[in-house]
């Protein structure tokens, strides 16, 4: 689909559908023709245009264009929440239109505080993931919505920010694709194979893969305590993007890749344990990401981690009571190995400083206890450094894919200490169990600025409503921030 910004609506096109907004106040209405405008008043008082948030109708026109408008709610000035919704709603008019083009009427159209370029942003982003449907493993597909053309009437330039909203739709659909993969195929080997693809399709990218006998020879024994118990060998996955001078310090990304989690000898109950196919979302986030900078292939250089495995429990599984030693030369006592991401990423993270990185961020499906503590919508941000916190904080802000800061707090360490192992891999108890786990991680992490996003409550919200491909939106904006 072809996006495209123009000056005036074409109303006349047969082959081509208007849409336009409305909402309950008396002139939140989308700029119609005179005709037009004056016949839908008449059916607003009639109540046959619905202005109801997300509702679509149909106007009955005897020629010309056919017309649809898309309620708002109170007003044309909306929320970034009411933007989502009518993208949604325009997304399921491209679905179920056999029309060669699409116009969005932009007239009127404000989002507060916000610039209209990041209305068009969005507005492409959210129409283009509104579209997106999994359908990979089902035999039957479905309908590809068959629209050339979507034009964005208004005044303005917006070449800059519709390749913008496609870049990070394309990188939101594959986190999405990623994520909803059933766990028998989106094995480590898979992702790696993903990372593969990804540098033979974009020239900016290069990948290696780390093999098992490779790691197990650099030390990391926490990640091996981890994949050693499947049969599916373990992977790590490192992708370069290389957009700035050989001597820019790289941003690093860091992924956990656990493309199921059974909880391994410490199982998980029978109820949900399909919803840990999931628990590969933050590398899914890291491979959206890099998908979407390999589009606008910004001056920077970074440096994506995919620490991929599968906890299984096996005749091979690691023991709770088990002590290993993980690259960093740190032992840990494995106390459950239900714990196990801050395993595989606490080497990821060692592995991470030969980077000499500006900074790191890591993003992980960490745990239950943050999806108690802050539900669906946020992420919980954990950083050592108050200037990335800030950042990232902002990047959230600008993607509407927002994160909430938490505390890494000394205080929480002495539950971290073992009598048998340096550290323990899990608290005393269930309490704060999201901080102790940061707390964990943060003792991997001293020697460069680093933030962690505990992106469990967000990364899906249930198994029928798949991955969301949070936070490719946070990330892009935090490294194109760093573009200088
Ligand atoms: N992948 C899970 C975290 C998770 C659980 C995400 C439920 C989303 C929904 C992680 O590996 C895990 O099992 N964490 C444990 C840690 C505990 C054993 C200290 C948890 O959160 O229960
Ligand atoms: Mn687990
Ligand atoms: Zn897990």
């Amino acid at each position: 689909m072809n996006f495209k910004q123009t000056a005036q609506a074409d109303f006349k096109d047969t082959s081509n559908v208007v849409i336009g907004f409305v909402g309950k106040e008396e002139d939140a209405l989308s700029p119609l023709p005179t005709d037009l405008a004056s016949q839908v008043s008449q059916w607003r008082t009639a109540k046959w245009v619905s202005p109801k948030e997300g509702s679509v109708t149909p106007l009955l026109r005897g020629e010309g264009s056919p017309v649809m408008l898309i309620g708002v709610g109170d007003t044309l000035h909306l929320t970034e929440n009411k933007l989502k919704k009518a993208a949604t709603a325009i997304a399921s008019v491209l679905k179920q239109s056999q029309q060669k083009s699409v116009t969005v009427l932009l007239d009127n159209l404000k989002v507060r505080d916000r610039t209209q370029n990041w209305v068009v942003t969005k507005l492409v982003e959210w129409t283009l993931t509104g579209a997106y449907n999994y359908d990979t493993t089902k035999s039957e597909k479905n309908t590809q919505y068959t629209t050339e053309h979507f034009l964005l009437a208004g005044d303005g330039e917006f070449e800059e920010a519709i390749r913008h909203g496609k870049a990070l739709a394309h990188g939101v659909n594959v986190a999405r694709e990623l994520g909803n993969l059933p766990p028998n195929i989106c094995t480590p080997t898979y992702l790696a194979e993903q990372a593969i693809s990804l540098a033979d399709r974009y020239s900016p990218i290069h990948t290696e893969i780390l093999e098992e006998a490779e790691m197990e020879e650099l030390g990391m024994g926490a990640f091996m305590a981890v994949s050693k118990g499947s049969d599916q060998p373990g992977k790590m996955i490192i992708m370069h993007y290389k957009g700035a001078g050989d001597d820019v310090k790289p941003h690093v990304l860091v992924g956990k890749g656990l493309t199921f989690d059974t909880g391994g000898i410490s199982l998980k109950p029978a109820a949900k344990m399909d919803e840990m196919k999931y628990d590969m979302c933050g590398a899914a986030s890291v491979f959206g990401t890099m998908s979407t900078l390999a589009e606008l292939q910004p001056k920077i250089n970074v440096v994506a981690i995919v620490a991929a495995a599968e906890n299984m429990p096996s005749a091979r599984a690691t023991r709770p009571g088990d002590v290993v030693t993980s690259m960093s030369g740190k032992t840990v006592e494995i106390l459950n190995t239900d714990a196990e991401g801050r395993l595989v990423l606490c080497d990821a993270l060692t592995y991470a400083e030969r980077y000499k990185p500006q900074s790191v961020v890591n993003m992980a499906t960490l745990t239950g206890a943050i999806v108690v503590g802050l539900g669906h919508h946020p992420i919980g941000l954990y950083s050592n450094d108050e200037g990335l916190q800030k950042d990232l904080v902002a990047a959230g802000q600008k993607a509407w894919d927002r994160a909430w800061p938490m505390p890494l707090w000394d205080d929480y360490r002495e539950e971290m200490e073992s009598p048998y192992a340096d550290l323990r891999n899990i608290g005393q108890g269930p309490a704060g169990g999201s901080i102790t786990a940061a707390i964990y991680l943060s003792e991997f992490t001293k020697d460069y600025t680093w933030a962690h996003l505990d992106i469990a409550g967000a990364a899906w919200t249930s198994a029928k409503s798949g991955a969301t491909g949070r936070p490719v939106g946070l990330l892009t904006e935090y490294l194109l921030s760093k573009v200088g």
